[in-house]
């Protein structure tokens, strides 16, 4: 998902503001107060300062806050019922999903919060009925534990569980949304699972390294519009005025990328792409306030797009379609979930009569980051959040540099220095600060990993790499590890493996080093180190050091692989470029190229 875009200025005034915290009363008033107030969302902000304070491990074994792995689903079939376009935030459901037990076991172990359980059934193969002894669930490790009388063997399972729940009022989860429409004040659903509360929306088996297939139908207003993942496949008139509308199966996917809204006189366009590579429809869905010019803007934008980054990963988009969706109210600026990308209006809706510059540099790097993601994030998955910048820290890097493609005229690429790198380096010079991969467990720890160093500092670091293996052997190891590595979760050592196969191919490494050996020193070590290099008596010496804030007490010896570019001008005004990998262990390098090199030969 893609943060609210701003200045670091103004990120640091933000953390001196008192939390504007959002009254709890689902009423028409606070609704009406809310869209007066759109400032209140920049408290998604503090999360970008006030991430560190990492708990402490807790004194449960952690490994608790992960589910057993002796159970996997394979599909889901959800059904939910919600009357939100008449105000009633109470919504029903049902989930059924196909268990694989892979271990003999005495439990199912699964995600689940909020949600009042009112009939869990387990079926065997044979569509007989398994006696469970105890439900039972824990508010802390947010699990649903379903205990069995006798031992469940090896096999397929059908797990069904029926629920009641309240839509939730403060953009996480399954939430009402609302407009004014004249007088009138109309009521929409939308949902924000990402990173942990799918889960409280329906019990699932809510980790991102764990896919399924999911088959949605949803029961709403017979006035309503109602979008998920996929295509609808049919849509049945059910009596008392609802509807229900079903959609076509997802492929295997992760719960956080699940989304559905039901939406209340929304207005839509629509765009259809064909192929090659890909055959696309796209249609933007925004409140009905929008205008004709942003509608078009946002459509056309998202066809360009899609193709730019289909073509940049030689990659086909191959959902049959990609909505997108602009809601009044959203906690991020945007979430890419598969196939139903949703936006805060103003990350989408773009009229150049009424926004600024600004607005429109937001939702073409919005929308580039969030297209971006439909193949790193999403066709590819990080097994688990600790890896989370497998997914941001590149949504980062290529929204600005694919951007600067859709739209040369604004200069991404350099922007990239002032609002990621600069941030990054600010942020990171301090010893407490968490390194890239840095392993979490609790819901509130995994929040605390949407932070600069997921997004800004990783992003960093793969255009350091983007660099310093070259612009060509970069984009063809990204190719081979999303071609080779889709619709799997990933580890970084994934990433290293496709970038070290392109390094190879084209010799843009010493053969006694590859790409895992210096990306890990980047990647499992927090800081940065700053390299001083002197001239003389003729002789160069390059030094590193951890860079830390001045007058820090700590002192490290941390170093790490830096790739090192240097040119040196000669007399007549040519200048002769030099390139070395700086070796993690060293501190100190004196004159490397005096013999291999005219390079230094020649320096004056
Ligand atoms: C589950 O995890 C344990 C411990 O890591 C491992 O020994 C076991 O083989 C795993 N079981 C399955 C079915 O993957
Ligand atoms: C692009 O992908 C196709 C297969 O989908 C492959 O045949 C082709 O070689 C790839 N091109 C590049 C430049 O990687």
């Amino acid at each position: 998902m893609a943060f609210i875009r701003i200045g670091l200025s103004v990120l640091l005034m933000c953390a001196l503001a008192p939390v504007a915290l959002r009254a709890q009363q689902p009423t028409v008033t606070v609704s009406v107060e809310r869209h007066q107030q759109p400032g209140h969302l920049d408290r998604s902000k503090l999360h970008l300062l006030k991430h560190q304070q990492f708990s402490e491990r807790s004194s449960r074994v952690a490994s608790q806050y992960r589910l057993p792995n002796d159970t996997i689903p394979e599909s889901y079939v959800l059904e939910l019922s919600s009357n939100v376009h008449a105000e009633d935030f109470s919504y029903g459901g049902s989930v059924a999903i196909r268990v694989r037990v892979l271990q003999t076991t005495r439990s199912i172990v699964l995600h689940s919060l909020y949600s009042k359980l009112v009939k869990v059934e387990i079926r065997n193969a044979n569509q007989l009925n398994i006696p469970i002894s105890t439900v039972e669930e824990d508010p802390e490790l947010e699990t649903l534990t379903i205990r069995t009388d006798h031992e469940l063997q090896r096999g397929i399972y059908q797990l069904t569980i029926l629920f009641e729940n309240t839509l939730r009022d403060d953009f996480g989860g399954f939430y009402w949304t609302s407009y004014n429409n004249g007088n009138e004040v109309r009521y929409s659903a939308v949902t924000q699972f990402q990173p942990v509360d799918a889960r409280t929306a329906f019990p699932c088996y809510d980790e991102p390294g764990i896919r399924a297939t999911f088959t949605i139908s949803i029961t709403s207003g017979v006035g309503t519009k109602v979008y998920s993942n996929m295509p609808i496949k049919s849509t049945t008139i059910t009596g008392n005025g609802l509807k229900q509308t079903r959609f076509h199966t997802t492929p295997s996917m992760p719960t956080y990328l699940v989304a559905f809204a039901i939406t209340n006189n929304f207005a839509s366009t629509r765009l259809s792409l064909r192929g090659p590579p890909s055959s696309i429809n796209m249609e933007l869905i925004a409140p009905p306030t929008v205008t004709d010019t942003a509608q078009t803007y946002g459509l056309d934008l998202g066809g360009l797009i899609i193709r730019t980054v289909e073509q940049y990963f030689n990659q086909s988009y191959d959902l049959p379609k990609l909505d997108q969706l602009a809601v009044p109210d959203f906690y991020f600026a945007a979430m890419e979930n598969w196939g139903l990308v949703i936006y805060e209006e103003r990350y989408l809706l773009y009229d150049e009569l009424t926004s600024t510059n600004r607005d429109k540099e937001n939702v073409i790097a919005t929308v580039v980051h969030e297209f971006v993601h439909q193949f790193l994030g999403n066709l590819l998955t990080p097994h688990w959040w600790s890896d989370l910048s497998l997914s941001e820290g590149f949504a980062t890097f290529y929204e600005y540099y694919l951007s600067s493609m859709v739209e040369p005229s604004i200069r991404f690429k350099e922007k990239f220095t002032v609002e990621a790198l600069q941030p990054a380096l600010l942020f990171d010079c301090d010893i407490n600060v968490r390194p890239i991969s840095y392993n979490v467990e609790t819901r509130a720890d995994i929040e605390r990993m949407f932070d600069i160093i997921s997004y800004q500092k990783g992003g960093s670091i793969f255009r350091m790499f983007h660099y310093a293996l070259g612009e060509l052997t970069f984009v063809k190891g990204i190719r081979r590890y999303i071609s080779v590595n889709k619709g799997r979760s990933v580890t970084p050592d994934d990433l290293f493996e496709s970038l070290q196969v392109a390094a190879s191919e084209d010799a843009v490494l010493p053969l006694s080093l590859d790409v895992g050996t210096i990306m890990r020193s980047w990647i499992f070590q927090s800081g940065y180190p700053v390299v001083t290099v002197t001239l003389s008596n003729g002789e160069l010496t390059f030094m590193q050091e951890h860079f830390l804030y001045r007058g820090s007490v700590v002192t490290s010896d941390r170093t790490w692989w830096i790739p090192i570019t240097y040119h040196v001008h000669q007399s007549v005004g040519t200048v002769q470029s030099q390139q070395f990998w700086m070796p993690q262990g060293t501190s100190q390098l004196v004159d490397l190229f005096k013999n291999s090199s005219p390079a230094t030969d020649n320096k004056d």
